[in-house]
This record gives C-alpha cells, structure tokens and sequence, in this order.
C-alpha cells in the first residue's frame, strides 16, 4: 500500500541521512518528488550531481541517461543508482553508436574534413542530454558537446562557431525549433534517417545543410498538436500558451512561447494572479505547477496526455527497496558508464558546462 511504501522511503532515508542524495527530475511523479533533495530538469540534476561529494551514494529517480550523466559527474567512489534500470527513454533509443558512425562517415565523405579558412571543421556534432553515454562520447572525440533543452541555443553558436555545420542528434524538434530561432533556414536542416541502409541517405539533401538533424522525437512531447492550441484559444482567447521545444515546429510555432522545463517554471512562478496557462510539456509537471500556484488556471495542452511512461517506471517500491538495500550494505541498481566511453563523454558534457556554468 501507498502509505506503507511512503513510510518505509521515510524511515530509510532518516536513517541513511546525509549519506544519501536523491536526485529527481521534474517529470516524477508525486510520491517520488516529496523524497527529493532535490527536483529540477535535466541540466540542474547534473549540476547537482557535482555538489554532493560528501554523498556516498546518490540515487537518481529519473531515466538512465540522467543517471549515465550523473555517473560522469559524481566522484568515482561515488555509485549512481537508478531505482529502475528499465527507466529507459524512447527517444534516446532512436540513436545509436552505429547509426551515428554511419552518418558520420556520409557526412565526412561530403564534406572532407579540411577546416574552412576561419579554422571551422567541416561538422561539429551535438547530442542532445537525452542519448547515451557512448553518443557523448562520440561527441567529445570528435570535437562535440553536449546540450540540454535549457542551453541548447548557447551550444549551438559555440557549435557554430567551431563548425560550419552541426550534426544534431537524437532529437530533431529541439534541433530544428533551436535553429530556426537563430535564424537558419529550416530548408538547410535536412533529417538523416538512421532507420534507412547505409548509403540510404540522400547526398543531395544533406549537401547544403546548415544543421543535419536526426530522425528522432519525444514520444510525450510528440503528441501536443496546433488543433490542442486552437481549441484552448477559443475556450479563453486571453490563454498563454507555453510549450517545451521537443515540440514539433509548427507547435512550437503557434504557441506563445516555448523554453525548457526551467523556463517553463520561471515562467509559471512569475505570472500574475489569475493568469490562465495551457502547457505543453509532461503532465506530472504540468499538474505539480497547478497545485503550486492555486491563484493561477494551469492545465495541460492535452487534455488526455499520458505521463511520460519510462520516468512513470520509478515506482516508490523501487525507491524504498534501493534505499533499505543500501541499509543492509548492498549497493543495487548502479549505473555506471563504460569507462571505454567515459573519459570522452565527460569532456562533452563539460564543455557543455563550461559553456552554461
Ligand atoms: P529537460 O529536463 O531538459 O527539460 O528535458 C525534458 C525531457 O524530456 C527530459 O527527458
Ligand atoms: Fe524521453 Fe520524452 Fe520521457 Fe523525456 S519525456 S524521458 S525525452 S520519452
């Protein structure tokens, strides 16, 4: 029962005290963010995951590339457990290290690898947080960085500054809407589809890209639709409509305004009373603003929306377990990252860092 398992996580973490840090991404649900030390997205969680050295273990309730990252960041006597290691992320599934070295080798051999006469290389590649930690590590070998939804636009100009076009992956929206805010043409954004045979891609619509997107996308964010906007506006014409930019483009495009789950909640926690928002992003969050902020009307862009279900996965039995298990002295669930990949992915994901301190 939902009591028992609250009381049990209670008890666990008192008597772990501060040998334990748990981390909670925002798309948790209820009864696993009240456990939190701390609740914030993706960026924040690994900037958090470098400011508990004193921790022994941190407990990661978010998905496995949150926890990879995490494992890149803490100190290497420092596990990272994840309370499931089923909380996957489908998206971070659409790319892998083979498609990625396939893409890399057409883009290469379109390109050359000569730098421009400002010293730009021919591609930078970006991967997106949400990827694994071998794609970071791709990355970071091969003059890359890291981004998340909350800095994507800082690391795109030290992309381009670099490079003179950039390799995004897994996600094409994030990719596509971060872009075009910058003011590349979306016709110069051609989408490299992993699923096709090698040589399968057209060398035609990738010659003059400006940013090669990958053919990936958010299973949540997927679903908000320019139809859900029109019909919150003519329910309240004076509704602001705030959505996430792993929304497709012309969501994006139609809505108000569009920024990470951290802009979302300064946006949120700014507003004035009475304020009416239709929010297009996970809906865990979604409610958790509503019951924050009682003097304000907050509510899914999709009335019927589902939880992301892969952060759905880390239940409170999950977490009470992990947690008694370390009590009894048993470290389970660790995630840690291959350390052939490791040393590359972190040099990624600091660039990243460095970039948005
Ligand atoms: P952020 O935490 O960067 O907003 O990303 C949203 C998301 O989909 C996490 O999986
Ligand atoms: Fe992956 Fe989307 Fe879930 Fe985030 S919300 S973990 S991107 S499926």
């Amino acid at each position: 029962p939902a009591e028992e398992l609250h009381r049990r996580i209670v008890a666990a973490k008192a008597a772990l005290g501060s040998r334990v840090s748990i981390l909670g991404h925002a798309y948790q649900r209820d009864e696993i963010v009240e456990h939190a030390d701390f609740v914030g997205d993706s960026f924040q969680l690994a900037q958090q995951s470098q400011r508990h050295p004193e921790a022994e273990f941190v407990v990661f309730c978010g998905v496995h590339f949150m926890a990879e990252t995490a494992d890149l960041l803490t100190t290497p006597d420092q596990p990272v457990i994840l309370p499931n290691l089923a909380a996957g992320c489908s998206m971070a599934d659409m790319a892998d290290i083979d498609s990625v070295q396939a893409c890399w080798e057409q883009l290469e051999a379109l390109y050359g690898t000569e730098p421009d006469a400002d010293g730009r290389v021919p591609v930078i590649p970006v991967t997106y947080m949400n990827s694994a930690a071998a794609l970071k590590g791709f990355c970071g070998a091969h003059g890359g960085i890291v981004c998340t939804s909350s800095n994507a636009r800082e690391v795109l100009e030290w992309a381009f500054e670099r490079g003179q076009r950039v390799l995004f992956f897994p996600d094409q929206h994030l990719g596509r809407n971060t872009a075009k805010a910058m003011g590349v043409d979306v016709a110069r954004m051609p989408v490299w589809d992993p699923r096709k045979p090698r040589g399968g891609n057209s060398a035609e619509a990738l010659a003059d890209a400006r940013v090669v997107l990958w053919r990936g996308w958010c299973s949540v964010h997927q679903r908000f639709t320019v139809e859900q906007i029109a019909a919150a506006r003519a329910a309240n014409p004076d509704v602001r409509v705030v959505v996430h930019p792993e929304c497709p483009m012309e969501v994006v495009d139609a809505a108000d305004e569009a920024g990470s789950t951290q802009y979302i909640q300064r946006v949120v926690d700014a507003a004035p009373a009475g304020t009416a928002f239709a929010i297009g992003t996970e809906v865990n969050m979604v409610r958790r603003l509503a019951d924050t902020r009682p003097d304000l009307t907050i509510d899914c862009l999709d009335p019927v929306v589902c939880p992301c279900s892969t952060m759905y996965r880390i239940h409170p039995a999950y977490l009470a377990w992990v947690l008694e298990s370390l009590l009894e002295g048993r470290v389970v669930n660790r995630v840690s990252v291959d350390p052939d990949v490791a040393a590359n992915a972190r040099t990624a994901v600091e660039r990243m860092l460095a970039v948005h301190p």
